[in-house]
Parts: structure tokens; C-alpha cells; sequence
């Protein structure tokens, strides 16, 4: 999609979901992390979890893909509890990709892609014509191309993540979880690589669900989204709905204007800071900027 799509979308967009957690709680030892949690993941569109850092955002998402056992609740994939459905339905289901996965010493790009078909090889794990034809889809996408005989270990931070989403690609798997995927990446490529799962969300109609940090790309690109704080979920919704000053206050302790996105139409979350406080309350309106006068000297 275009990032404008966001901004159209409405709350009548399909309510469906195969993903759904219900009273879903979650802990590291005895530490609790997510409390008694409730959610449906919309079928077919982008949804992205956003919130402070430990909020939960990861253990959530890694909870949802089965790779976390609940304390307590469920994870529902179908009308099924996740826990009970066979690990290969799983995988052609549910992708994941984790907040800074680790490859294997010496494993070349192509090979990490490669590992995307396992869970649709046969018992005998016959590499397929359309095992290639996947990996070479994935490759071209993420513009890997031509690192595909490099070692993963060898790449640049940004390039070892284009690799990573490539092996989610390859698996073509009808539901998408991404945490943090625009990691390491400048801002060409973050906007390269959410463009791309927003392609594939309108063009093939994949369920999306990113952590995103960066609340105002989380704007643009999920129809829906889910504010974490400690655990549970304060804020859900379309972002046009959902966001305001109070709700950036009360998710991340920020002080901020909410402005239209002069590209997008969609909430944009201007920060205030400390020491920008008189320029931000000043010069700063939902119309943007003030721009100096004539003759007027530029605020330092
Ligand atoms: N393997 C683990 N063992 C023990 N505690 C953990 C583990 N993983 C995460 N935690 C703790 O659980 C809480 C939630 O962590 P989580 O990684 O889900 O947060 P997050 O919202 O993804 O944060 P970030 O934005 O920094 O990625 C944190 O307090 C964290 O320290
Ligand atoms: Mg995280």
C-alpha cells in the first residue's frame, strides 16, 4: 500500500481474526510480564504494537507466535490453542521474525532464506521448485540479491536484517509478526521495508502484525494498533482514532503535538523536549512550523 492508506482506512475494514490471545498472561520465572491480556489480530490487515521499552511488546509478540508458553490464558490460531497445533501448521501459518535473531556462524544468506521453506518440505525435506522460486521471490525483494553468497555474519547491521525478513518472506506464511523489522535500517531502507509489507498486506491480502518504535511509522502503515504499558493494553484502534497527546502521555511519559502528517494525513507525534519546550509550544500549530517573518532573525 502506500503509506497514505493508513489515513482511509476505517474501523469498517474486516473484523475477522485467526489470531486472537485471550487473557493471555505471560512471565519469566516468577516475574510477570503480560497480565491477563485480551486481543484480536485483524485478519488481513497491518497492525502494530507500540509502547515503551519493557512494556512487553516482544514477549507479546513472541507469545503469540507459540514460541512463549502462557502463564495462564491462550493463544488462539483458528479457533485453536496453539499449544495443540502441530509445530509444521504452525510454521505455514504464523511467521516470525524476532527482535535480534541470531544466525549460525558461517551460514550464507541464501541458506538462512533457504531455512524459510522448512515447514513446507515434505518428511523427506525434497527442496522443490517452489522452495526456489520463494527464496529467489525473497531475495529480490529485500534487494539481497546480490549478497545471497555473503556470509550473514559478514554483512552490515541493515544487511543482516534485510536477510532475516527474507527468511520470513520465503516461508510464505499467511500471518506475519515482525518485531522491530525496521532495525539497523536507514531511513531509505525502513521505508523500503515497511512499503514492501504493506505491498504484501494489500496485494495478498497477509495478516501484518510489527513492533514498531517509531510511533509516527506505526501511524502510517497499521490500520490498527495496540498501545502497550506494563503488560496490558491501554490504548487499540485505528491510530487517526487512537492517538492523541493524552494517550503519547499516558503510553510513553512524552510530552508532545499531535499534527496532521503533511504526506500522510495520519497522526504525527512531535516531541517536546526540555530544552525545545518554548520553540515546540511556540512555534509549532497543527498548520506546522512557523516560519520567521521577513526580517524577523531565526530562533537559534
Ligand atoms: N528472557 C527473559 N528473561 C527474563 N526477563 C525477561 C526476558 N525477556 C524479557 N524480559 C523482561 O520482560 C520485560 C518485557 O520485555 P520485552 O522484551 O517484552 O519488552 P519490549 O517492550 O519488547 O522492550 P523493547 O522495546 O526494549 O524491545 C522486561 O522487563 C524484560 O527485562
Ligand atoms: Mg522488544
Amino acid at each position: 500500500m502506500s503509506a497514505a492508506r493508513a489515513a482511509d482506512s476505517g474501523p469498517d475494514r474486516a473484523t475477522i481474526s485467526r489470531l486472537d490471545a485471550d487473557a493471555l498472561s505471560v512471565a519469566y520465572g516468577d516475574t510477570e510480564v503480560v497480565h491477563h491480556l485480551s486481543l484480536r489480530v485483524p485478519d488481513a490487515q497491518v497492525t502494530a504494537i507500540v509502547g515503551a521499552n519493557a512494556s512487553g511488546k516482544s514477549t507479546l509478540l513472541r507469545a503469540l507466535a507459540r514460541l512463549l508458553r502462557p502463564t495462564s490464558g491462550v493463544v488462539l490460531l483458528d479457533g485453536a490453542d496453539i499449544h495443540r497445533v502441530p509445530t509444521r501448521q504452525v510454521a505455514t501459518k504464523v511467521g516470525i521474525l524476532p527482535q535480534s535473531p541470531q544466525a549460525p556462524d558461517g551460514l550464507t544468506v541464501e541458506d538462512l532464506v533457504a531455512r524459510g521453506r522448512y515447514a513446507h518440505q515434505g518428511w523427506l525435506r525434497q527442496w522443490s521448485k517452489a522452495d526456489e522460486a520463494a527464496v529467489e521471490a525473497a531475495l529480490a525483494a529485500t534487494r539481497m540479491e546480490e549478497l545471497a553468497v555473503r556470509t550473514v555474519d559478514s554483512l552490515s547491521g541493515g544487511q543482516r536484517q534485510r536477510a532475516w525478513i527474507a527468511m520470513v518472506l520465503a516461508q510464505q506464511s499467511e500471518i506475519l509478526l515482525l518485531d522491530e523489522p525496521t532495525t539497523y535500517l536507514d531511513m531509505a531502507h525502513q521505508t523500503e521495508v515497511l512499503d514492501l509489507l504493506a505491498d504484501l498486506n494489500e496485494q495478498t491480502g497477509r495478516t501484518v502484525v510489527l513492533v514498531l518504535h517509531d510511533l509516527n511509522q506505526a501511524c502510517r502503515y497499521a490500520h490498527h494498533l495496540l498501545a502497550l504499558r506494563e503488560g496490558v493494553i491501554v490504548a487499540e484502534g485505528p491510530p487517526g482514532q487512537i492517538v492523541d497527546e493524552a494517550m503519547v502521555k499516558e503510553v510513553f511519559g512524552l510530552d508532545c503535538l499531535i499534527i496532521p502528517d503533511p504526506v500522510t494525513g495520519t497522526p504525527l507525534c512531535v516531541p517536546a523536549s526540555r530544552r525545545s519546550r518554548p520553540a515546540v509550544t511556540e512555534g509549532l500549530s497543527a498548520e506546522g512550523p512557523r516560519r520567521p517573518r521577513a526580517g524577523e532573525q531565526p530562533s537559534p
